[in-house]
């Protein structure tokens, strides 16, 4: 049997609420995972100091991400279908609050995606979801193009502000403890470095560079542009869904 691999991004700012519905679509989709672009954070010894402000940047797009380890361990587990076992992911390790989505609903698409893969293997060819969740998912071309389908959550700038205050830290990768370090924002990261690196690696994308109400520009190819704060998380992931469907 051959296999299909479909990498879905689920893109959006920090607290944009990705990693909770990643997590709702891997209970939905059978085989499915999920890879955290978080994960491919450099140590924290190797984080930019910000110039002005003095302070580690783990936001700016260049210094933020391991863009060559990112893309390499994408193609492999697009060829493989499976996340590498050397690849080690910290998410595990960082609290997530419940959002909780109807149940029935769950399972409606549960079935359906139960259906639709037993049709595939019975043609000769089994589906393997992965879910790429990441806060800088459409800035390098290369890992845009590996996307198959490009989800961008969008949540206005006070209420990811407020959600990111709430958080108690970020369980990050330390070169010299593999169990990783805890970070926490120091005092104006949100204004000096979070908002304006979201900006930055942001503007591109949608029309008159207006990253809180732009309409998608075309930048991004196919991007499917939610308005989180708008839905029900219910209705965010029936959304996702009907999208996949399409593609599966
Ligand atoms: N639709 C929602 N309604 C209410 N709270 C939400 C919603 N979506 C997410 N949240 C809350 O916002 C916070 C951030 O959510 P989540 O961890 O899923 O975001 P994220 O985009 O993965 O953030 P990060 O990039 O920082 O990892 C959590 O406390 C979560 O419970
Ligand atoms: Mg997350």
């Amino acid at each position: 049997m051959k296999s299909r691999v479909i990498f879905v991004g689920v893109g959006g700012a920090t607290c944009s609420g990705k990693t909770t519905l990643a997590k709702h679509l891997r209970s939905i989709l059978p085989g499915s995972v999920i890879v955290h672009q978080d994960d491919f954070a450099p140590p924290q010894e190797l984080i930019p100091i910000h110039p002005v402000y003095n302070v580690q940047d783990w936001d700016s797009a260049e210094g933020a991400i391991d863009w060559p380890r990112m893309i390499t361990t994408l193609a492999e587990v697009k060829r493989t279908g499976v996340i590498p076992p050397e690849h080690y992911s910290h998410d595990h390790l960082n609290e997530q609050k419940d959002v909780s989505i109807d149940k029935d609903v769950a399972q409606r698409w549960k079935d359906t995606f139960t259906r639709i893969q037993k049709e595939h293997e019975k043609a000769g060819e089994h589906i393997i979801w992965v879910l790429v969740d990441g806060f800088l998912l459409y800035w390098h071309p290369e890992v845009v193009d590996q996307l198959d389908i490009r989800i961008f959550l969008r949540v206005p700038h006070d209420v990811l502000k407020q959600r990111r205050h709430e958080r108690h830290g970020y369980h990050t990768a330390v070169q010299s403890d593999p169990e990783g370090t805890l970070w926490r924002d120091p005092p104006h990261y949100w204004e000096q470095i979070v908002w304006p690196a979201y900006v930055a690696a942001h503007a591109r994308m949608v029309e008159s560079a207006d990253v809180e109400h732009g309409p998608p520009n075309g930048v991004v190819p196919g991007l499917v542009l939610i308005e989180a704060l708008e839905m029900q998380m219910t209705d965010i992931v029936q959304r996702v869904c009907a999208r996949l469907l399409e593609e599966a």
